[in-house]
């Protein structure tokens, strides 16, 4: 029986999660949940699921949540609650699945415990990843990414050697502006960039696949998890979004994991890894799908991607900025305060602005994230 602490439950990857763990009940035991604010989702989760602890974020929702379930579980609150869940709870799997630049500092306190690290939060990667894998590598942690693309490339790379990969190729489903002109993306509404034609996941990196910053989150977030310089990481659009991501060897010969559209799989063989358990999830029907397409993306009118491209090689605390810079814009253009198209403009005047740390430890780290976002947050 495995002990999973799962931060972000009530978020798509979070009930996911909860969907996969609750085929395997012989497998898998909840430790502890953890929220942001959404206590009406997590109450039927404590009553399903159990756990000992759960944390909430928000310290109000916190303590409204302490009155309604009275002595079910320990009620932690705030970051600390995250922390103390993180550093102390007995658990094996730690689950990654909240959003954003949040998820970092519990993910930290999880691998200083050397515990398996099931990664959804690409952000942890891309803020802090060369700190992040040299700490996986002293601790003893182990990283097995929940990201789809990853999750792939994991599949591909298994019983292989790492000097026979010659590229990774990601696949991007392109998004719902694929087909749309570059002079079209300044008038996109918000509920057009949140209509994703094959996903369906939380408004954040629904607006980042919009964009294409997810792709170029993922692109950082590879380079560090696999351990490959940028240039052998290429972006392929496959519009169906059924290869999740491909790598070619050395010998010419290209390897690719088929799935549908569906983040149980991934976080299923995440949870279970080395091993594979039998579920019933909906199968592919590959004369049903008829044609995969794939195409090269537009990186004029994608600038986001051209910005990870960018940053990645320019390392330091180059990628935290972008990060941080990228949560601020999201969250402006959600509430209708810019444009969609302003936001790579409003990272790369971030970038522009924040100078950049070279090998940044945590403190760094941190105050790079700020200060990003004290500075974004003032420009328009
Ligand atoms: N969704 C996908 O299919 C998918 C695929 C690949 C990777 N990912 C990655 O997985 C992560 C989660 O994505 P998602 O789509 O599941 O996000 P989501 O639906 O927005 O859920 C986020 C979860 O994190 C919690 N949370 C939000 N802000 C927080 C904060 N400041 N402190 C503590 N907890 C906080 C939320 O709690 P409340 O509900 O209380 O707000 C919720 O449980 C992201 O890093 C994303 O890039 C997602």
């Amino acid at each position: 029986m495995k002990k999973v602490l799962l931060l972000g439950s009530t978020g798509s990857i979070g009930i996911n999660t909860l969907n996969v763990i609750r085929n395997f009940p012989e497998e898998f035991e909840i430790t502890a949940l953890t929220v942001n604010t959404r206590i009406d989702l997590l109450e039927p989760q404590i009553n399903e699921f159990n756990p000992d602890t759960v944390v909430v974020k928000n310290e109000k929702s916190g303590s409204e949540l302490r009155k309604k379930i009275a002595n079910k579980c320990r009620v932690l609150t705030g970051e600390d609650g995250l922390i103390e869940a993180a550093s102390s709870l007995e658990y094996d799997i730690f689950v990654g699945a909240m959003v954003g630049f949040s998820g970092l500092a519990p993910a930290l306190e999880a691998i200083k415990r050397g515990k398996i690290i099931a990664l959804a939060n690409k952000e942890t990667l891309v803020v802090a990843g060369e700190l992040v894998t040299r700490m996986c590598k002293k601790y003893g942690a182990k990283l097995i990414p929940i990201d789809s693309e990853h999750s792939a490339i994991y599949q591909c790379l298994e019983g292989e050697k790492n000097n026979c990969v010659e590229k990774i190729i990601l696949t991007a489903s392109g998004g719902p502006f694929l087909n749309k002109k570059k002079s079209a993306l300044g008038t996109v509404t918000v509920e057009e960039a949140l209509s994703h034609p094959n996903w369906k996941m939380g408004n954040k990196i629904t607006i980042d696949s919009a964009s294409m910053m997810n792709k170029g989150l993922e692109i950082i977030e590879a380079h560090w998890l696999f351990d490959i310089e940028k240039d052998k990481i290429e972006v392929v659009i496959h519009p169906q979004s059924i290869i999740h991501s491909m790598v070619q060897f050395v010998d010419g010969s290209i390897k690719a994991q088929l799935g549908l559209p569906d983040m149980k799989l991934p976080i299923q063989y995440a949870l279970t890894y080395p091993n594979r358990l039998t579920n019933n999830f909906k199968r592919i029907n590959l004369p049903k799908i008829g044609n995969l397409t794939f195409f090269s993306p537009d990186m004029e009118k994608f600038e986001c991607l051209k910005l990870a491209y960018k940053v990645l090689n320019e390392g330091g605390t180059a990628p935290c900025v972008l990060n941080a810079a990228n949560e601020i814009a999201v969250d402006k253009f959600l509430k209708g305060k810019i444009k969609f198209s302003s936001i790579p403009q409003l990272i790369n005047e971030a970038l522009d602005k924040i100078e950049n740390h070279k090998s940044p430890d945590v403190e760094t780290i941190f105050e790079c994230d700020k200060k990003t976002r004290e500075l974004v947050l003032g420009l328009s």
